[in-house]
């Protein structure tokens, strides 16, 4: 095993959108950041430089961070954030996993520009599961807003409503064809006749899950969250802010230019959003040069309407392991847990501008009625390695302090959470069951939940109430999926289990960044086992104080 030795730098740069140029965060000037390559098996260690304005960490998402969660990244979770002008080095072993994560700034909305690919290749030695492709690219998905992120979600927070949605959606930070001023860079995918090529699809936006389609060409599904899958065919992909998706596509077309398409799958009603397309092009590399020039208009796919939950539904229940995999069957940590929105009232004496929420309340979200509070003195893994009291209380309830329709019209008391930093004390080792529910509190939405430290198999999903007499005869306990971002289905659930065999603290929150500033996270405190092995590492000397 290798290791790769990098060095991020984070410093606001121009870059130029939509016909403006505005300052953003980046990494070493690129945009989107570099693309860290490894094979499973290897290390990574990179010296993150901030010489931004802002606090900053970097998460590397989805990295199981095994004994090593100082080197996990969320602000307050697992250290404290790195200041102006400060600096600290992220190490950790690939142990496992293959394929495509990313990673982002986990501070505040600064992933909105601070993030890049995470490339996991096959194991020294080995090879892919699937004949070896022609040619490989990574597409990431996200947002950008004309305007400074930050700015967006604090003044969300100000005034208690929603942030402004974005401007555009893009794919490797371009929004393409259809956009004003975007038609020149956008990004050119190639192919050639008869070659069968990877694509490594990720979904880095903040807010919005997302489609993917390619005009004329099927995808052939091979893995997501960088574990593999048994291969199956589609014409569309969804994906959550947090997920990856890798898809085997072949050159069977007549040679010529064929649209990528982003575009917004969006579960939640009467709720604003980016309604608009980004576009990348698959260009046959043998097609006649008329056709390559900018006067050929690429075919446009099928693109599925914006609320065509069923499509998304079918996609994420085609998720299989490649063969049959060890899910726990015996369960000693069955919890229940509560995903959704809420609106605080108004306090009194407040000024009526900072409650711009629905008929003037403050928008907020909860799991099982607590909305989360990130500590600001100490991180939380650092209070529970060094034994700091009052930092965190270990109360998360297991299930909702009260049970109701969770699809259903639900009393105006369930609207206002708790709130608290509360986490949930797992041993080392327990087996661990999670319905997700999702409540239609506010409104009905999906949820794309994202664990830290683990990857999880996702048994079952459905829609309406999660019912333990009906709905334990669906879990798949043969070869389910494993992920680390779980889609919650609109007015449904999902049901997830791992074995908490990676000691430290570990956030589970909602990856769409609005919920996540409201409260919408909790996290376990996963205890130490016997010996070393079991333990979590010493944290590094140059870890950031707050
Ligand atoms: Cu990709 Cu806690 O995040």
């Amino acid at each position: 095993p290798q290791t790769h030795y990098h060095e991020f730098v984070l410093q606001a740069t121009p870059v130029k959108r939509l016909c403006m140029t505005q300052n953003a965060i980046t990494v070493n000037g690129m945009f989107p950041g570099p693309t860290l390559e490894a094979n499973n098996g290897d290390t990574l260690v990179i010296k993150v430089i901030n010489k931004c304005q802002y606090n900053a960490t970097i998460h590397w998402h989805g990295i199981r961070q095994i004994r090593t969660g100082w080197a996990d990244g969320p602000e307050f979770v697992t250290q404290c954030p790195i200041r102006p002008g400060d600096s600290y080095t992220y190490r950790y072993t690939v142990q496992g996993q293959e394929g495509t994560l990313w990673w982002h700034a986990h501070s505040s909305w600064l992933r909105a520009t601070v993030y890049g690919a995470l490339i996991i290749h096959p194991k020294e030695g080995s090879s892919y599961p699937f004949p070896k492709p022609k040619r490989e690219t990574t597409l990431l998905l996200a947002e950008w807003w004309n305007a400074n992120p930050i700015d967006v979600i604090r003044e969300a927070i100000q005034t208690g409503g929603a942030p402004n949605i974005s401007d555009a959606y893009t794919i490797n930070s371009q929004p393409g064809d259809l956009y004003n001023c975007s038609s020149q860079d956008t990004v050119i995918v190639p192919i050639d006749s008869g070659e069968t090529n990877l694509i490594r699809v990720i979904n880095a936006g903040m807010n919005q899950e997302l489609f993917f389609t390619i005009a004329n060409h099927m995808m052939t599904v091979v893995g997501a969250d960088a574990s593999y899958l048994k291969p199956f065919t589609t014409n569309v992909i969804m994906l959550g802010p947090g997920q990856t998706t890798d898809v085997l596509i072949t050159g069977d077309q007549p040679p010529s230019r064929y649209y990528i398409a982003g575009s917004p799958y969006q579960s939640a009603q009467n709720a604003p959003f980016d309604n608009t397309t980004t576009t990348a092009i698959l260009e046959y590399k043998s097609a006649p040069c008329p056709v390559k020039g900018l006067g050929v208009k690429p075919v446009m796919p099928t693109i599925p309407a914006f609320n065509d939950t069923n499509t998304a539904m079918t996609f994420t229940q085609s998720f299989r392991s490649p063969q049959q995999v060890e899910v726990p069957t015996e369960i000693d940590e069955n919890l229940f847990i509560t995903v959704g929105l809420g609106l605080n009232n108004c306090p009194p004496n407040f000024p009526s501008s900072r409650c711009q929420g629905p008929s003037g309340t403050r928008f907020t979200s909860s799991m099982n009625n607590v909305s989360f509070v990130l500590p600001s003195n100490f991180s939380l893994l650092q209070a529970h390695h060094q034994g700091i009291p009052r930092v965190f209380t270990t109360d998360f309830p297991e299930k909702p302090l009260v049970q109701f329709d969770y699809t259903g019209n639900v009393s105006q008391s369930l609207f206002q959470p708790l709130s608290g930093t509360k986490l949930y004390r797992l041993k080392f080792g327990s087996r661990v069951q999670i319905v997700l529910q999702g409540t239609s509190i506010v409104t009905p939405e999906n949820h794309p939940i994202h664990l830290h430290g683990y990857d999880f198999y996702i048994i079952a999903q459905g829609f309406g109430n999660f019912d333990p007499k009906k709905d334990t005869a669906k879990f798949n306990l043969v070869d389910p999926p494993l992920r680390n971002t779980a889609s919650v289905p609109v007015n449904g659930w999902s049901v997830i289990r791992f074995v908490a065999d990676n000691p430290g603290v570990w956030i589970m929150h909602c990856h769409l960044d609005a919920h996540i500033s409201w409260g919408l996270a909790m996290a376990f405190l996963v205890e130490n086992g016997i010996g070393i092995m079991e333990s979590i590492e010493e944290p590094p000397p140059d870890l950031p104080v707050c």
